[in-house]
């Protein structure tokens, strides 16, 4: 049985079980196969946090596809730091390419808005953005999110790649503070 865990000095209560989320993953990679059947599409998976969602999603997709990896943002404590850093090894040219951008979760908007620009500069030939989780309330930044996998209100949520301070990314499950 699931039960409140401790991460730091925070307690989070069970959320989503990782059954839940990998149905709504693999219901994504199904929209994904649909909608880019016969392309050969990039997808940009942004470290750390999208490292479990960006894994449990490719083993679904059956179209060709390729992934690359990056690092942006550092995010401390339960707020966003505002702290976002330019993209670190995104060495694969994306110009002409069909990219979606994998993100763990949105919550102000900031990080991505930031990153967007840059991606866009390379001119893709299609630019979408699919995330395991939003927070709407909490985006502040104009941002439209093409694939979403859940929606949820605004409150801090570890697991399932997403950590507190650096915790809590190898839990399966998601959790909610309490
Ligand atoms: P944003 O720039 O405010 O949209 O937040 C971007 C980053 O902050 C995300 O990619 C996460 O790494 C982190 N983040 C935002 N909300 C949470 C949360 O509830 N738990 C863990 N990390 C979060
Ligand atoms: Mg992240």
């Amino acid at each position: 049985m699931l039960t409140t865990i401790q991460v730091h000095d925070k307690y989070f209560v069970p959320y989503l079980t990782s059954e839940e989320i990998v149905d709504k993953v693999k219901e994504l990679a199904e929209k994904l196969n649909k909608d880019y059947e016969g392309k050969r599409p990039l997808f940009i998976s942004v470290l750390n946090g999208s490292f479990m969602f960006s894994a449990d999603l490719f083993k679904y997709l059956t179209i060709e596809a390729e992934i690359c990896f990056i690092k942006l943002a550092s995010y401390k404590g339960t707020k966003s730091s505002g702290h976002v850093i330019t993209a670190i090894g995104l060495d694969t040219d994306i110009t002409n390419r069909d990219i979606i951008i994998l993100e763990d979760i949105i919550d102000t908007g900031k990080t991505i808005n930031q990153f967007l620009p840059q991606v866009y500069n390379q001119q893709p030939s299609s630019l979408k953005i699919a995330v395991l989780l939003h927070k709407p309330e909490a985006t502040v930044f104009p941002i439209h999110i093409d694939y979403i996998c859940f929606t949820i209100p605004n409150k801090f949520v570890v697991g399932y790649g997403l950590d507190y301070d650096g915790l809590g990314r190898n839990l399966a499950h998601l959790y909610q503070l309490k």
